[in-house]
């Protein structure tokens, strides 16, 4: 059976993490489903060479063309499409990744808000007990989000802070990206070559 996962892009600085996680994914054979919040589309177009269309099919042909995926391995669909799978428990995917994952969305998500499609996936993965992963991205941390992080860790939920470690001698940001890019595969058992593995060299 094909593995499937949803990939949602909040707000968060970080968009290249979840482009780059998108690009390995295809490579794997991974089926994708993307969806974007409205400041996740804004995060990607400033941090990012990437201006994506707006029109969720055109995304899709865009990230296609891109990563050269099998046609339909990639789905996008809009923040308001209460129609699509991910909104169902019937339909998603069980695996669900939050990269980069805002403050506002982990609040959002702690508190079951499912006020856009973004929201509602995840809300949907935690009612079904699959795996939900939140690349957080802020610093410092409010006591407000560290007792989200918490609830949601004790829900199962796999908080996975985007810090990259420096003991494998990084020489660019794209070493760093793909040091946090790999840890994500690893959650999820996306086989990779990114990164060295502890004790194992
Ligand atoms: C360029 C940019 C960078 C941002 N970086 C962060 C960040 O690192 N962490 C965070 O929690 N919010 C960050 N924000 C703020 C969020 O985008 C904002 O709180 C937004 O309401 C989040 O909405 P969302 O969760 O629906 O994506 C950033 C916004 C912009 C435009």
């Amino acid at each position: 059976m094909k593995q499937e996962v949803t990939l949602a892009f909040s707000g968060a600085s970080g968009a290249a993490y979840g482009i780059r996680l998108l690009e390995l994914l295809v490579h794997a054979k991974v089926e994708v489903s993307l969806v974007f919040s409205t400041a996740g589309l804004m995060v990607i177009s400033d941090e990012t060479d990437i201006k994506l269309p707006a029109n969720p099919q055109k995304i899709a042909q865009f990230f296609t063309t891109r990563f050269a995926s099998s046609p339909d391995q990639i789905k996008v669909y809009s923040k308001d499409n209460w129609y699509s799978p991910l909104a169902s428990g019937s339909g998603a995917p069980k695996t669900m990744i939050v990269c980069p994952c805002s403050t506002g969305c982990l609040s959002a998500i702690a508190l079951g808000a499912s006020d856009n499609l973004l929201e509602r996936a995840a809300d949907v993965v935690l009612k079904e007990q699959g795996k939900l992963i939140l690349v957080i991205r802020e610093m410092p941390l409010s006591a407000i989000h560290i007792e989200h992080m918490l609830s949601l860790a004790r829900l199962g939920v796999c908080i996975m802070p985007a810090s990259p470690g420096f003991y494998f001698n990084p020489q660019s940001k794209e070493d760093l990206i793909d040091f946090v890019v790999a840890r994500i595969l690893d959650q999820i058992g996306v086989a990779h070559n990114l990164s060295h593995k502890w004790g194992k060299e």
